[in-house]
């Protein structure tokens, strides 16, 4: 509880109200919504739904030094996901651990995008680059039975914890894993490579559940940002690849006309996320 002192009192069992109270305090300059994590927090510690806290708020807390180790591991900034081990993306729930970038929402756009050139070009073989928690090829596999995808990452953990969720949706038949450089290692004929590679600027500041806890091989593209996005754009060119969808950073829709221009593609459409930033592109190769 707020103010408790002395290690008798530290030990004493809490109402869920008198957890929930103490912990919103503790969230309080790490969250936004210090009340609504403390709550997840404590739903998930009890393994009960959210509402149950409201209707039992009288019962005390069983062993309320883990719910405190949960609070505490937020209120040093760790990510929620990284904390219960799981995040929601899509239609699905992911494993994930530090090591592996968590999903993030605008990364769904870009799978309704593909979805949309599969569906109208009947692709059935792609490939992506930088597999992280596997959550691009899962969501496309689970649409389209038919689509082989070779998913490659240039690190271990994305690899170890994509290759698991892959197996828990039973798609170890559509999707392989490769650990390469981009597709160095990818010689079978690919119709479409999508990717939401790292493009952020080596300079550029973070906030701290994500500088501090995300992996670096995830977030920075080099010292500008764009650098593996370019290399992308000439890999998937130069292999006779048609199709390329790429997320992106907000400020690189210009360097990437620029650069596309000079390289030569048969178009390049870009798009924008649910904030109304550009996100990312498509492009089609002659
Ligand atoms: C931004 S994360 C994307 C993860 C996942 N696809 C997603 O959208 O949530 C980028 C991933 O690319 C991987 N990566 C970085 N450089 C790479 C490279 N040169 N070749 C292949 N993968 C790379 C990172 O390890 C990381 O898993």
């Amino acid at each position: 509880m707020v103010g408790m002192n002395g290690e008798n009192e530290a030990m004493k069992a809490l109402t869920i109200k008198e957890a929930l109270s103490w912990a919103r305090e503790e969230l309080s300059e790490s969250c936004e919504r210090p009340q609504f994590e403390a709550e997840l927090f404590l739903a998930y510690h009890l393994k009960k739904e959210r509402t149950y806290l409201l209707i039992h708020e009288n019962e005390s807390v069983e062993d309320m030094e883990a719910y405190k180790k949960l609070i505490q591991r937020r209120a040093a900034n760790e990510p929620y996901e990284y904390i219960v081990g799981s995040a929601s993306f899509y239609d699905i729930h992911l494993e994930v651990e530090e090591g592996v970038l968590i999903p993030r929402p605008e990364t769904e756009i870009l799978i309704d995008l593909v979805s949309k050139i599969i569906e109208k070009e009947k692709i059935t073989r792609i490939a992506e680059i930088g597999v992280g928690s596997g959550a691009i090829s899962i969501v496309l596999a689970r649409k389209f039975p038919e689509l082989r995808v070779i998913a490659t990452d240039i690190c271990d953990t994305p690899l170890k914890v994509a290759g698991k969720n892959i197996a828990a949706f039973g798609l170890t038949g559509q999707i392989e894993l490769r650990k390469s450089n981009l597709i160095d290692n990818v010689p079978e004929t690919i119709e479409l490579v999508v990717s939401n590679p790292p493009y952020i600027a080596e300079d550029c500041v973070l906030e701290s559940n994500v500088v501090d806890y995300e992996p670096k091989e995830a977030l920075f593209g080099g010292k500008v940002g764009d650098e593996l996005l370019k290399q992308i754009i000439l890999d998937v060119k130069a292999r006779g690849i048609k199709w390329l969808a790429c997320e992106m950073g907000y400020d690189q829709k210009e360097p990437i006309s620029e650069f596309v221009n000079e390289v030569g593609v048969e178009s390049i459409e870009f798009y924008k996320d649910l904030a109304g930033f550009d996100r990312g592109f498509v492009i089609q190769f002659t």
